[in-house]
């Protein structure tokens, strides 16, 4: 491609589950290439991700995909301006792999580093299928591990909301799957699977807080489908399988567009942006789009190969940081456990 002076290209670099990914992004939301090398036929057998295979994959991996992802861009290293990396939260042994390639090549070639908590990373995935998106605006944020509702108030300025007390939407999705035998990950064969059932055939548990809080529970939830599907095998009854999947994400899709729509008009903030695995759901998607302009406001998602893990999303949250300066040294460590918006600098 033929790069303007001015272009800031940055190299993404995320390892922190079962994706290996690296992509060249240029001004944060122009996507030269975007490599994702999938671990799920590896862990499906386990019905989930296993940490240890996860990192040995990605030290395989790694270094073939940071390959392809310059070659795609048709760059070299060289003419990097930057290198982002996924240092938390995620799987320690996993992040590990990411973090270490990136300081090696941040090191070697004297470029700068930049630290991406994977979340902003989730969120910023928007700025590359929306170009004219700017903060603040209200984020919803639903993957495997994470479910959070988000003030953005500017690029670098998050301020948290509400968050799951157990269970994540996604790995709702992925436990609900397994007990039925539909495999991993559960998201989308239960969306695929709703699209045949009556999402009013079971009535299962939403769960509000009566303390005004945009909080999410949603174990109450996975006990009470299981219990459900137990209860019917025990009695040989067979299982509908489309009208459990529609009934459950039904109760699933009420909880997180109720909340996000409260915490959207209590801050009259008008732009709602979903991000996360969870937000290639295609319920969700109409669900929250449908009343968001009901109520006047805009639901923005991804593309649906953004929404899940991708470097991509990680060079452009890596961007803003770019932009204002904040590098990280080659003490950086992967940190599991990381709040939204901690690692800027006030
Ligand atoms: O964001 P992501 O790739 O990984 C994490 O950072 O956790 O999200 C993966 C999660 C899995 O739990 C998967 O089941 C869920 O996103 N997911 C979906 C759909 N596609 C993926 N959940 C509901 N509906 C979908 N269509
Ligand atoms: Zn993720």
């Amino acid at each position: 491609m033929n790069m303007g002076m001015k272009d800031i290209v940055i190299l993404g670099i995320e390892t922190s589950c079962d994706e290996t990914s690296a992509a060249v992004v240029a001004n944060g939301r122009k996507v030269l290439s975007n490599i994702i090398a999938s671990q799920v036929d590896l862990h499906a057998e386990y019905g989930g991700v296993v940490p240890e295979i996860a990192s040995r994959k990605h030290v395989e991996l790694i270094l073939p995909v940071i390959d392809s992802a310059l070659n795609e861009a048709g760059i070299a290293l060289e003419d990097v301006d930057a290198v982002a990396v996924t240092y938390g939260p995620g799987l320690v042994g996993a992040l590990l792999v990411g973090v270490t390639a990136a300081k090696a090549i941040a090191a070697a070639l004297d470029k700068p580093l930049i630290k991406v908590h994977h979340i902003e990373g989730h969120i910023a995935a928007n700025y590359i299928s929306h170009p004219d998106l700017e903060p603040p605006y209200i984020s919803l944020v639903a993957s495997g591990g994470h479910s959070h509702i988000v003030h953005v108030k500017d690029y670098l300025d998050f301020e948290v909301l509400g968050m799951t007390r157990d269970d994540a939407a996604g790995e709702v999705f992925d436990k609900i799957a397994r007990v039925l035998d539909l495999g991993y990950p559960g998201g989308p064969v239960i969306d695929k699977q709703a699209k045949l059932g009556n999402p009013k055939a079971i009535h299962f548990p939403r769960v509000n807080f009566t303390d005004g809080s945009y909080d999410f529970s949603f174990s109450g939830l996975k006990t009470a489908v299981i219990n459900f599907v137990n209860t019917a095998r025990q009695k040989g009854d067979e299982l509908n399988i489309p009208d459990i999947c529609a009934s459950f994400q039904q109760a699933v899709v009420d909880v997180l567009v109720d909340h996000t729509l409260k915490a959207a008009v209590n801050l009259n903030v008008k732009k709602i942006v979903i991000a996360g695995g969870v937000a290639s759901n295609s319920l969700l998607r109409e669900t929250l789009q449908r009343k968001a302009k009901k109520a006047g406001m805009e639901a923005l998602f991804p593309a649906p190969i953004l929404c899940t893990d991708n470097a991509a999303m990680i060079a452009a949250a890596g961007y803003y940081s770019f932009l204002k300066g904040e590098f990280a040294d080659l003490t950086l460590n992967a940190v599991p456990y990381l709040v939204i918006g901690e690692g800027h600098k006030q």
